[in-house]
């Protein structure tokens, strides 16, 4: 089985705040970062970490080679990774404030994929290969429509979450990964209660294997009437950027090297809960001795 992780590569710029910026006030920052992120990336290194070989496509601009470089540098293969050459790499501005976090993207280069360079990267895969993607590139639904079509596996983190992802064709995803206010979306829920959310995602996406994040309450396999839950191991938190990230590399690597749902959400909780104790995005996810000690 080849493993293509298809999706954003941003500059992250990163910004340390004693409260987030409001309406009419201009502030200075504690600290500045620029970082390596966009969803794509960081599910890419989390997946290579975890011990899987990946295939990374995307696109950035001319300013991107040391994306290249950086994926190249923990083992990620860039064959199917473009540049263009008017667009600049796309770009996410982070504030981070007691742990938590609040993000402006500009997309760029992950928004000028198209459907001829869909067809090439999946000319290169095959039925039964796994494909995971996020909402932060364009071509989404068609990238899906044909996956299927060849007979990928499709996994889908739902992230960040917004209307384009119903016009997705969300019945050929296998594995759909989402936190809880994710799932509520998904599954067009008011409840906040777990138990609520968790019977509306049943209802929508019967057939679907579900895996929900929610925070410090853990994580939960939902399958049809199974249910697997994980508690979350208590840590303090100082960046939660890209922890989910984490948590679905970590996942998904730990499922296809053949472990069970409850080892792939306990190894993926451990990565998620280090990478939240540490700065910046693609930086912070630890490497699988830090997971297993
Ligand atoms: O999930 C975290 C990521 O979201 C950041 O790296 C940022 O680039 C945005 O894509």
């Amino acid at each position: 089985m080849k493993v293509l992780s298809f999706g954003s590569l941003n500059f992250d710029y990163v910004y340390e705040m004693d409260h987030f910026v409001q309406a009419k006030e201009t502030i200075s920052s504690l600290h500045y970062s620029r970082n390596f992120g966009g969803k794509g990336l960081n599910q890419s290194i989390a997946l290579a970490k975890a011990g899987l070989e990946v295939y990374h496509a995307g696109m950035v601009g001319l300013d991107g080679q040391a994306f290249i470089d950086y994926l190249q540098k923990y083992g990620v293969k860039t064959d199917y990774l473009t540049k263009n050459e008017s667009l600049a790499t796309g770009h996410a501005i982070i504030q981070v404030c007691q742990g938590e976090n609040c993000i402006i993207l500009h997309g760029g280069a992950n928004e000028a994929i198209d459907f001829k360079q869909v067809d090439e990267v999946l000319s290169h895969f095959e039925k039964g290969d796994l494909l995971l993607i996020q909402n932060e590139i364009s071509s989404l639904a068609y990238l899906i429509e044909r996956a299927h079509e060849k007979g990928l596996k499709i996994a889908f983190n739902v992230a960040p979450m917004n209307d384009k992802v119903f016009q997705y064709p969300l019945s050929f995803i296998d594995y759909l990964i989402v936190n809880e206010v994710e799932a509520k979306g998904l599954g067009n829920c008011d409840s906040d209660k777990i138990e609520d959310i968790i019977t509306s995602l049943q209802k929508a996406y019967p057939q679907t294997e579900i895996v929900m994040t929610v925070g410090s309450r853990g994580s939960y396999y939902i399958h049809g009437q199974e249910l697997v839950h994980q508690e979350a191991f208590v840590v303090q938190a100082k960046d939660t950027t890209a922890a989910g990230d984490t948590f679905t590399g970590f996942f998904l690597a730990t499922l296809f090297q053949g472990s069970t749902i409850q080892k792939a959400l306990q190894v993926a909780s451990k990565a998620g809960s280090i990478a939240v104790t540490r700065n910046g995005a693609a930086q912070s996810i630890p490497s699988i001795e830090e997971v297993k000690n």
